[in-house]
């Protein structure tokens, strides 16, 4: 009796909460300080409805749910309902927690799939289309995560609800995702949806997602069940089979997320808390710092030739081991302790020379015994919980399927398996059996949300979009702010590099300085251009009672707080 009131004045309070006239009008904002909570995320809207829920008595973990809940309707090129992440959080009595959501194959997967009769790739298989997605996690994520949260499920959802019932005003770059995408859409869903209008889109347009917004409504009523069973669940399976996917019933119903422990390792006296496996990140990111961790970068300086080439040799060698060894370690014995051995991570450092460039055909995987899009977001709250969550639908629209009448993108996340092992997938990234395809297995992911403490506080709560560059942007956020004492504006704004074993080659941002990469060219080392590299999203807790957010200058990232 008590439940059932309870419900229904939660219910009823959704629609008052949802309740509104028209788009908002909204600006981007990409530093605050605050005093007593902050989010940085994707969207301004969506960073808006974390601290909605926080002023309405929530914490950093209703905060987080409300958050990702609207990126999936105003960010639809990475939030998403229809794909998967990793929470990984500090509470205010330091405990702490890791979610894994990651994307499932389905089991009708199999380790062949994208194969053509000649054993080659083909390549668009994972990428476009119904076949390409893994089964969604973002759901089942975002329940478990309401078991650290204090408000009602439904009311973190209403933000979100709102949003997609009333639409919102898109930005430029929104615009013309959407319009890069437009043929894709026509071509792929066998629905019509709402990212598809007869004009192209323009900034300042509004997007309505009625679909969205009922779906969203059932899982404010439902739970899980208004997603993995059901009026949704049937949506998904049909949209399947009208496109020739793979995704059953059972898929969905089996689906679940997994509650962990963050990797948590030192680095120069602070703690670092990051994402354990399926997750490369952690344990690259874990092997990076290992590698430079002794030698005096701070003497060296930021963007010294020096230092850089120091950190370019790192990457080299753990994106080495990544491609070997890392995989689902519910399929694969991973050896994490070997791989993250302070012994191993010197002796794998042993061939470095300074001042002339390594050979990546000359530095395999270490001998042991044994889109690019994807969203990020940072959360601390008064109590002094710490949130970092990283999500993704893989490719910039995910596999640029709508599920027919439920409104949301589905992921094309199957591409992060080694699609074939030995051959490269959408990043470049090489895998090998380790991250083979196989029925209920989760493919390796780079996404890498990390806290870092300092005498057990939280001191930056960071992570970044990105694929392959995940793991050297939060490499490079760590060293510019704990090494190189950056401020959290450089920190997150410097130009960044990436190297990943193979191709052999140092990809620089625009804006990496030219003396710099001539120094390097010098040493034997071969550079590509990339317009930008990651689009971070950094909280730093200066101390009690003063936070400082900063939102990437790459893309329309903004923060907020009080
Ligand atoms: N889809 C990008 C990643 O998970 O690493």
């Amino acid at each position: 009796m008590m439940r059932s009131l309870i419900f229904l004045l939660c219910m009823l309070s959704l629609d008052v909460l949802a309740r509104q006239t028209g788009p908002k009008p909204y600006s981007v904002t990409k530093r605050i300080e605050a005093r007593k909570y902050a989010v940085a995320s994707a969207h301004p809207l969506a960073s808006e409805a974390g601290t909605e829920v926080m002023k309405a008595g929530g914490n950093a973990f209703d905060a987080a749910i409300a958050t990702q809940l609207a990126l999936a309707v105003v960010y639809p090129e990475a939030g998403n309902l229809g794909g998967g992440g990793f929470l990984v959080a500090n509470m205010h009595n330091g405990k702490t927690v890791a979610i894994n959501y990651r994307e499932m194959a389905p089991g009708k997967a199999h380790r062949d799939m994208y194969l053509d009769s000649a054993g080659n790739p083909i390549v668009k298989k994972s990428l476009e289309g119904h076949l390409a997605a893994g089964v969604p996690g973002t759901v089942a994520g975002l329940i478990a995560t309401h078991a650290y949260a204090r408000l009602p499920f439904a009311r973190l959802v209403a933000p979100a609800i709102r949003l997609a019932e009333h639409g919102y005003i898109i930005t430029a770059a929104e615009a013309r995702g959407l319009n890069r995408h437009r043929d894709n859409f026509l071509r792929l869903n066998t629905r019509p949806t709402a990212f598809v209008k007869d004009t192209p889109w323009k900034e300042g347009d509004t997007l309505v997602q009625k679909d969205l917004a009922r779906t969203l409504r059932l899982i404010a009523e439902k739970g899980a069940a208004g997603f993995y069973a059901g009026e949704t669940a049937q949506k998904i399976v049909e949209e399947m089979q009208r496109g020739g996917g793979i995704i059953s019933l059972e898929d969905l119903q089996n689906y679940r997320a997994e509650v962990l422990q963050p990797l948590r390792f030192k680095f120069r006296g602070y703690d670092v808390l990051t994402m354990p496996l399926p997750s490369s990140g952690g344990i690259c990111l874990q092997q990076l710092l290992g590698m430079v961790e002794k030698h005096p970068m701070e003497n060296w300086g930021f963007h010294n030739p020096k230092s850089v080439q120091l950190m370019v040799e790192a990457e080299r060698r753990a994106y080495a081991d990544r491609a070997e060894y890392l995989g689902d370690p519910h399929f694969v014995k991973v050896p994490v302790k070997t791989l993250t051995d302070t012994a191993y991570l010197q002796r794998r450092m042993a061939d470095f020379t300074p001042g002339l460039a390594s050979l990546s055909a000359r530095v395999p995987a270490g001998v042991i015994k044994e889109s690019e899009q994807t969203t990020h977001l940072s959360v601390v709250d008064a109590q002094g919980n710490a949130v970092a969550v990283t999500t993704t639908l893989n490719g910039g629209y995910g596999c640029d399927v709508v599920a027919g009448g439920a409104g949301f993108l589905l992921n094309n996340e199957m591409d992060d398996f080694s699609v074939k092992p030995g051959s490269p997938n959408m990043y470049g990234l090489l895998g090998n059996e380790a991250n083979a395809i196989a029925p209920g297995k989760r493919m390796l992911s780079s996404m890498t949300p990390t806290i870092v403490l300092r005498n057990k506080q939280p001191l930056l709560v960071t992570g970044t979009p990105g694929g392959s560059t995940i793991i050297t942007s939060m490499f490079q956020t760590l060293v510019n702010a704990l090494v190189f004492g950056l401020d959290a504006d450089q920190t997150v704004n410097a130009p960044k590099f990436h190297h990943q074993w193979l191709p052999d080659v140092v990809y620089i941002e625009k804006g990496f300085p030219e003396p710099v990469k001539h120094s390097l060219e010098r040493m034997g080392y071969k550079f590509t251009s990339r317009e930008s590299i990651g689009r971070t999203e950094l909280i730093k807790i200066h101390g009690k009672g003063k936070l400082e957010a900063v939102a990437d200058n790459r893309g329309d990232d903004s923060a907020a707080g009080e």
